[in-house]
């Protein structure tokens, strides 16, 4: 997926101040790319993840995906890309506590409203390819926090998609799990040909980056 922003502005109202959260960021991101996004605490990381992800609005500027324009998308549309062509990681995880590692797998890919012998045998597939063949019916609290990241990178994974979003996935995780995972990402990136951007903290991430974009204060810096 390729991912065009234009002039992207976003920002909030508190009371009677006002936050430029995301401050007229241009940025180009091709297919198949492993893009890092840093940034100091409240620099617009997540609130630009937010606009990318269409899981919220620009206050000004512009998103083009694959070349097309999304502002005029309707919310059924967005919902519909959001679910079917992205995935999404985020540092708590975000499992249901209530469901097994299969059943959090398997939800998005009811949601696409696949058959339950294809969702089941989807999901299983998935939980083997992060290495977690052997923990499907564990609960998350009943898996270690490497394992329930991993987890959710099958989830995110669940419809094949073509973007990969990422806020700080590797942020609750120990220096070794948090490299295991990078390598999860990198390799499903490899395999799926899926574009993945990641807001990070994590050097790591940062040094096996095919682009990094370093956001102060809202606005870009530097992209190298
Ligand atoms: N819903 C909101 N309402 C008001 N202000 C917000 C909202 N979301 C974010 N902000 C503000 O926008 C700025 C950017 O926040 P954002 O969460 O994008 O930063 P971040 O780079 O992800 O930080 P961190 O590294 O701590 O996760 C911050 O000053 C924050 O307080
Ligand atoms: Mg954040």
């Amino acid at each position: 997926m390729e991912i065009k922003t234009v002039n992207l502005t976003r920002i909030f109202h508190v009371g009677c101040s006002k936050v430029v959260a995301v401050n007229n960021v241009n940025l180009e991101i091709g297919e198949s790319k492993f893009i890092a996004i840093i940034g100091p605490s409240g620099s617009g990381k997540t609130t630009l993840l937010n606009l990318i992800g269409l899981n919220d609005k620009p206050t000004s500027g512009k998103i083009f995906i694959n070349g097309e324009d999304t502002s005029n998308w309707t919310n059924a549309k967005r919902r519909k890309v959001r679910l079917s062509r992205m995935g999404f990681i985020f540092q708590t995880f975000n499992l249901l506590p209530t469901l097994t590692a299969l059943e959090n797998v398997e939800l998005p890919i009811a949601l696409a409203e696949k058959s339950q012998r294809e969702q089941r045998e989807k999901a299983i597939k998935l939980l083997e390819a992060v290495g977690l063949g052997h923990r499907t019916h564990h609960r998350p609290k009943e898996l270690s926090m490497g394992e329930m990241q991993r987890v959710a990178i099958a989830r995110a994974l669940a419809n094949n998609p073509e973007m990969i979003i990422a806020d700080e996935p590797t942020g609750e995780l120990d220096s070794k799990t948090a490299k295991e995972i990078m390598k999860l990402l990198l390799d499903m990136k490899e395999k799926w040909k899926t574009t993945v951007i990641i807001a990070t903290h994590d050097e790591k991430i940062v040094e096996a980056a095919d682009e990094v974009y370093n956001l102060k204060d809202g606005q870009l810096i530097t992209n190298f």
